[in-house]
């Protein structure tokens, strides 16, 4: 845990505990930096935000790439607030590029029930992209509801809310630069 992390639990006591450091974040986030720009290699893909909560994963993501790419931004609500899916998945703002023979690779805060990015992998394949992959901070893995297709994950975490790192309860929160689970 960094002074900052330290930091933060003082000021939001109703934080119960850090699931993942801030140093454990930023040390995978540029592994899957190494790992993107290997792959990616002499091509210029397309780096597909998934907002509000993959804005700091795609802002620290391409800090690291070594690649020449592109960034755009997707909107999407998939919860009414609170800590229920609804299940109902709302393009709140397209994109603005045209991804059509473009290498994608959508970036996700975090799977739960997998809804949401298979909607999202549906909906963009019918643009004819040239290929399409996503990459996730976060895999809640016992949540799935529908299987998804992940080919970079950071962490598999139990099925709890988490909060931080983009993650947002009730919009808030956003800000934590750690993972946290919130006290019942
Ligand atoms: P899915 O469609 O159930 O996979 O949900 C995906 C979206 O739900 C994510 O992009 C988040 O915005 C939100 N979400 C899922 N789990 C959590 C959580 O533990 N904390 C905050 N938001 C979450």
């Amino acid at each position: 845990m960094t002074f900052d992390d330290q930091e933060y639990l003082h000021r939001y006591p109703f934080i119960d505990r850090i699931l993942i450091t801030s140093e454990d974040i930023q040390l995978r986030v540029r592994q899957l930096a190494n790992e993107i720009s290997r792959d990616y290699e002499g091509t210029v893909p397309i780096l597909v935000c998934i907002l509000k909560g993959a804005y700091p994963f795609l802002a620290d993501l391409t800090r690291c790439l070594a690649i020449e790419h592109e960034v755009d931004f997707m909107a999407v609500s998939s919860y009414e607030g609170g800590t229920q899916s609804t299940g109902v998945v709302k393009i709140e703002k397209d994109l603005t590029c045209n991804i059509t023979n473009r290498d994608v690779i959508l970036v996700e805060d975090i799977i739960d029930t997998g809804l949401t990015i298979n909607h999202l992998v549906e909906l963009l394949r019918t643009r004819n992209p040239r290929s399409i992959r996503v990459a996730a901070l976060l895999d809640k893995k016992p949540a799935r509801t529908k299987e998804a297709d992940l080919h970079y994950t950071g962490f598999e975490i139990p099925k709890e809310f988490v909060i931080g790192y983009g993650l947002d309860y009730d919009e808030k929160y956003r800000n934590l630069p750690f993972i946290g689970i919130m006290k019942a």
